[in-house]
C-alpha cells in the first residue's frame, strides 16, 4: 500500500510548488512572454490595436522584422516560424506609441520521456527520466502511479486499484519516488513531460521483485589473521539504505584477488563476514563485496569501495620462542622469490618418499599382526566353548547392571 498519510504534507506542498510553477507560466505570458512551436506559424496580435489604424510592427535590436512575415490586420504572421525568429516584438500605433511589446520563445513540443526505475529498499522505489527532446521551454512533470491490484483482487473490484503522486524532490531533478510499497504488487507509473505547448507522457509497468538492486554494503574491513598466512578475514555491514527485516534479508558475494592479479575469485555467503582461505603469503589483495535480495529477487548492487590487506608473514604456532621469531626472520627473505610464481610448489624430496614408503610397510605389517592374532583367539575360543561360557554371562550381568544403575538413580 502506497499510503500518503506519512507523505500528505509533503505531497501538498509539491503539489501547491506546481501550481506555483504553472501559475508563473501564466504570469510570464501576461508579463509579454508568448511561447510558439518551431516551424509552425506563429501569429502575434497587438491587444488595443484593432481600433486603431496604421499600427506598426517593429522587432528590437534587428535590423527590422523577420523575412517572409505578415502583417494581417494588427497582427503579424511569423509562417513556419523557424528558432531565430524569436525574440522581443512591440507594436506601435501611427504616432509611434507602444501598444505592447511581446517576448517570443520558440522551442518545440515535448518528446515522450524515457524512465526507469530502480528500488534500493524493499519498501520504496525511485524512478528517473530523461528527456527525448531538448524543447528550449520551461518544462515541468506530472509523475503518478497506479497500483495494479493482484490478480484474485482484480476480479473482485476491477477499478479499485490505488493511485498517487511518484513523490519529486527538487533536490533530485528528473527523479520521483513511491514510497511504501508493497514488494509483491505491479505498479504503473505515468511521467509526463509538460510544457507550454503540450505534453507527453511514458508509462511503465514497475514491480519491486524486478527492479531491486539494493546499494553496495559499507564498512568494509580486510584484516590478515595471525597465525594463518594464507587467510584473510572480511567484514562488512548493511547498506544504510536497507533496514534489517526478516522477512527481506540481503546475500553477499565477495571478491579478491592479488593487486598484481587480473582475475577475481569469487565467493557467496550469507554473511556479514567471510574468512579467504586460498589468499597468497606476502601479496596485498584488494577485496570487494556486493549485495542481493536473500531470495535473489532484482539484481547485484553494484560492487562496494576497495578495501586491502596482506596475508600475514604467518606466525607458525610452534611451542617454542624460538621457533616463532625463527619463522619471523625466515619469511621476509622467502618472499621475494616467492612472489613472482605464487602456485604452490611441489617440494617433495627423494628421502622424504623412502620414509613414507617405510612407514607404510610397518603399518601394513602391524595389521597382518593384529588380524592373525584375531584369528588365533577365535578359533582357540571354538575349540573350549563350555569353559568361558560362565565368566561370559557374569561379565555380561555385570554390564547390564552398571548400565541400569544410573537411571536408577535418576528415578
Ligand atoms: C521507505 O521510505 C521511507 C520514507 O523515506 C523511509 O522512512 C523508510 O525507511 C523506507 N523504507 C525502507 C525499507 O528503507
Ligand atoms: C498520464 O498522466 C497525465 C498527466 O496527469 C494524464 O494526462 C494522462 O492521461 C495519463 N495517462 C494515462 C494513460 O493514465
Amino acid at each position: 500500500m502506497c499510503a500518503p498519510s506519512p507523505g500528505l504534507r509533503r505531497v501538498m506542498a509539491l503539489l501547491a510548488a506546481a501550481l506555483v510553477s504553472a501559475a508563473a507560466w501564466e504570469e510570464q505570458e501576461e508579463q509579454g512572454v508568448q511561447y510558439g512551436q518551431v516551424g509552425a506559424d506563429v501569429v502575434l496580435s497587438c491587444a488595443g490595436g484593432a481600433a486603431r489604424s496604421g499600427v506598426q510592427w517593429r522587432r528590437e535590436g534587428a535590423a527590422g522584422l523577420p523575412e517572409g512575415c505578415l502583417l494581417r490586420e494588427t497582427d503579424l504572421l511569423l509562417p513556419q516560424a523557424q528558432l531565430a525568429m524569436g525574440g522581443p516584438y512591440s507594436c506601435h500605433d501611427g504616432t509611434g506609441q507602444l501598444l505592447r511589446s511581446i517576448s517570443l520563445r520558440l522551442g518545440y513540443l515535448p518528446g515522450v520521456p524515457s524512465v526507469s526505475c530502480r528500488a534500493s529498499d524493499y519498501e520504496n522505489f525511485s524512478c528517473s527520466w530523461t528527456p527525448s527532446v531538448e524543447t528550449l521551454l520551461p518544462t515541468r512533470y506530472i509523475t503518478t502511479y497506479r497500483k495494479k491490484s493482484l490478480m484474485g483482487d482484480e476480479r473482485r473490484r476491477p477499478q479499485s486499484s490505488q493511485a498517487g503522486p511518484c513523490v519529486q524532490d527538487p533536490a533530485r531533478p528528473h527523479t520521483c519516488t513511491v514510497h511504501q510499497c508493497e514488494f509483491w504488487s505491479s505498479y504503473r507509473l505515468n511521467v509526463t513531460e509538460v510544457n507550454p505547448l503540450g505534453s507527453r507522457f511514458r508509462l511503465l509497468d514497475v514491480t519491486m521483485q524486478a527492479i531491486i538492486k539494493p546499494d553496495p554494503p559499507e564498512g568494509l574491513v580486510v584484516e590478515p589473521v595471525p597465525s594463518a598466512p594464507r587467510r584473510l578475514q572480511v567484514r562488512w555491514r548493511y547498506p544504510a539504505s536497507w533496514p534489517r527485516e526478516l522477512h527481506f534479508q540481503l546475500k553477499f558475494r565477495l571478491q579478491y584477488r592479488p593487486v598484481a592479479h587480473s582475475s577475481w575469485s569469487v565467493v557467496e555467503t550469507v554473511n556479514l563476514s567471510e574468512v579467504i582461505t586460498d589468499a597468497f603469503t606476502g601479496l596485498e589483495h584488494v577485496v570487494q563485496v556486493s549485495a542481493k535480495d536473500f531470495l535473489d529477487a532484482g539484481n547485484w548492487s553494484e560492487w562496494s569501495t576497495e578495501a586491502w590487506a596482506t596475508p600475514g608473514p604467518g606466525l607458525t604456532s610452534a611451542p617454542g620462542d624460538e621457533a616463532t621469531t625463527e619463522a619471523g626472520l625466515e619469511c621476509p627473505a622467502e618472499e621475494p622469490s616467492l612472489a613472482p610464481n605464487p602456485e604452490p610448489v611441489d617440494g617433495s624430496d627423494p628421502t622424504e618418499k623412502v620414509t613414507i614408503l617405510v612407514s607404510l610397510g610397518v603399518f601394513a605389517f602391524f595389521i597382518l599382526a593384529a588380524a592373525l592374532g584375531i584369528a588365533v583367539a577365535v578359533w582357540l575360543r571354538e575349540r573350549r566353548p563350555s569353559k568361558d561360557e560362565s565368566k561370559k554371562h557374569n561379565f555380561l550381568a555385570a554390564a547390564v547392571h552398571v548400565r541400569t544403575l544410573p537411571k536408577a538413580q535418576i528415578l
